[in-house]
């Protein structure tokens, strides 16, 4: 059993835009380490397309186990159109699925917030969107994206059948409800639930066990259950209505692209992937930015490192409890945008165009 080392982090850059991004985070690791004595500990390794270059695979042994041995694993992005066409098992893309997976990070927290300096890049009225605040938490190691069977098989008369299968069991829908449950109760004390429980067992389970939760153990929290679809609808509709959104890995995966775009700026929405404790309260984790590798700008120091630097000020919250060094940094981001600095991916009238390194400093110099 590989044990957890406090306030290790590895660093995974990836591909495109990642590189940049995480460059960002390593200055600010280092302002923490040499003004607050925090002493944090990192490694560098290659991730995706970069590794399957270099090592024929998106990620090697070693790189793994070096994963399963840190405290928190901060992550760039993983993929590009270079890498496409490549078979499946050496796509990009499998390194992150299978850090989620071995790494059992079960719960994925993906906040869309709307900057109030930023509500009129949203593609929604300004009315509908200001404030916002939503917390999705996408179940991460299960449902379609795992299930067996799956693959391209040949059938009869030449023709092929693909195959994925959607599964759930009782305690991975309860262990992942547990965490929103846990966060809505941190927050304005309200959870919704997105299923397809009129049309999916799997759903309609997910419903039940939900529902049974609330029932034992939570039920001082406001819960309201949802269907997935009438959910896509409402998130447009009226987006302030939700507090905590729970779901499952696809519906997840694709929720929370849409909520992310409600906010106008994908630039600036960070997550969170989080394991078990064990019993020394110990915990895997995984940061990482909600945007995409970004290939068209890679290279070009005009990417938006807020996302990860905001991951980076999840770690320090959710994996090391430093708490009011997570807030200093999400301070430092507000005045940067308050003084009206921007990545151009988020210029706007009467702000200023700088560059991901600019913007990465103007945040260190806030914190000093
Ligand atoms: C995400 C991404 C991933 C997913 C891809 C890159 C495998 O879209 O983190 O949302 O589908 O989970
Ligand atoms: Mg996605």
């Amino acid at each position: 059993m590989i044990k957890v080392k406090k306030r290790k982090f590895l660093l995974l850059p990836g591909d495109g835009i990642g590189p940049e991004v995480i460059g960002e985070v390593k200055k600010i690791i280092n302002w923490f380490n040499k003004n607050k004595s925090l002493d944090f500990e990192t490694e560098e390794e290659m991730v995706g397309g970069a590794s399957y270059e270099k090592h024929g695979t998106p990620i090697t042994d070693e790189v793994f186990y070096k994963a399963l041995e840190s405290e928190a694993v901060i992550l760039g992005a993983v993929g590009g159109p270079k890498w496409d066409d490549l078979e499946f098992s050496k796509k990009p893309e499998r390194a992150l699925l299978k850090l989620r997976k071995e790494l059992k990070l079960f719960a994925n927290l993906r906040p869309a917030i709307c900057f109030k300096q930023l509500v009129d890049a949203s593609s929604l009225k300004p009315e509908l969107v200001s404030d916002l605040d939503i917390m999705f938490v996408r179940e991460l190691t299960g449902g379609i994206y795992f299930g067996e069977p799956r693959g391209i098989k040949p059938i009869d008369n030449g023709e092929r059948k693909g195959i994925n299968t959607h599964v759930y069991t009782s305690s991975e829908i309860e262990r992942v409800a547990r965490v929103a449950f846990d966060l809505a109760k941190k927050r304005n004390n309200k959870v919704t639930s997105c299923e397809k429980s009129n049309v999916m067992e799997a759903g309609q389970l997910w419903k039940e066990e939900v529902k049974a939760l609330h029932e034992k153990e939570y039920q001082d929290v406001e819960l309201q259950h949802m269907l997935a679809d009438n959910c896509a609808m409402q998130l447009v509709r009226n987006p302030k209505q939700f507090d905590v959104i729970v779901t499952d890995n696809l519906f997840g995966d694709m929720l929370s692209d849409e909520a992310a775009m409600l906010t106008g700026s994908l630039g600036l929405l960070p997550s969170a992937s989080l394991g078990a404790k064990d019993k020394n309260g110990n915990m895997r984790s995984l940061y990482e930015p909600v945007h995409g590798s970004a290939p068209d700008i890679a290279g070009k120091g005009i990417a938006n490192p807020i996302a990860t630097i905001l991951s980076f000020a999840m770690a320090l919250k959710y994996s090391l409890d430093l708490d009011k060094e997570a807030k200093m940094l999400e301070k430092s981001v507000q005045s940067v945008l308050d003084e009206g600095l921007r990545t151009k991916d988020i210029l706007s009238k009467g702000t200023k165009e700088v560059s991901t390194s600019e913007i990465g400093d103007a945040i260190i110099s806030k914190l000093q």
